[in-house]
């Protein structure tokens, strides 16, 4: 199997070791893709973030991100936005891997799947989109705001749940944000809307 398959496997296995109701609900009866696409490696600059990543979260989130970071270097790294969205900066501190869905490494028309980086001290403004969505951090401390309540710290392993179209933010401070996405129920491939602005 290729190490984008293992990471694959791995992704599935922690998602079902979880037994958060509302998590099991959006997986259930999920048809796991087994069709790969060919992919190149892309690389972008926010990924050396995961390469200096030493083992900064314990149990099964930390055993996902170490896979990640292993299988790193061999994914499409990509980007929603450019730079008259949010500019430059954004950009460098910035990107996702789409391990499943309609575009990425394993064919889903179903359900996207994958993991978004920012890096230190980025401020990710309100954005929405029609598929509802579930976020997992897999590093502590990240701060994220829904339907434009205040920003609030999440760590490791919490189980944040955005319906469709509701607003959210995140900002990092100190550290790197690495948080597994789900994406259900809507275009896979939207870009989302933007309502924030840069602070
Ligand atoms: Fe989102």
């Amino acid at each position: 199997m290729s190490a984008v398959g293992e990471l694959l496997v791995a992704f599935r296995d922690y998602l079902q070791s979880r037994s958060d109701p509302l998590l099991q609900h959006f997986i259930e009866g999920f048809d796991w893709p087994t069709e790969e696409r060919v992919l190149a490696p892309r690389d972008l600059p926010v990924v050396s973030h995961l390469r200096g990543l030493d083992q900064v979260a314990t149990g099964a989130e930390g055993a996902l991100l170490d896979r990640l970071s292993h299988a790193g270097d061999r994914l499409h790294w990509a980007q929603t936005y450019s730079i008259g969205d949010f500019g430059e900066d954004f950009l460098q501190r910035y990107g996702w891997v789409e391990l499943f869905g309609t575009r990425g490494h394993f064919v889903s028309e179903e359900m996207a799947g994958g993991f978004l980086l920012l890096g230190p001290g980025v401020h990710y403004p309100d954005h929405h989109h029609v598929a509802e969505e579930i976020y997992i951090p897999l590093t502590d401390g990240s701060l994220w705001s829904k339907d434009a309540q205040p920003f609030l710290p999440r760590w490791s392993g919490e189980i944040i749940h955005h319906p469709s179209n509701i607003r959210h933010a995140m900002r990092t401070e100190d550290e790197l944000l690495v948080a597994l996405y789900l994406w259900r129920g809507g275009p896979l491939a939207q870009k989302s809307i933007i309502s924030g602005r840069m602070q």
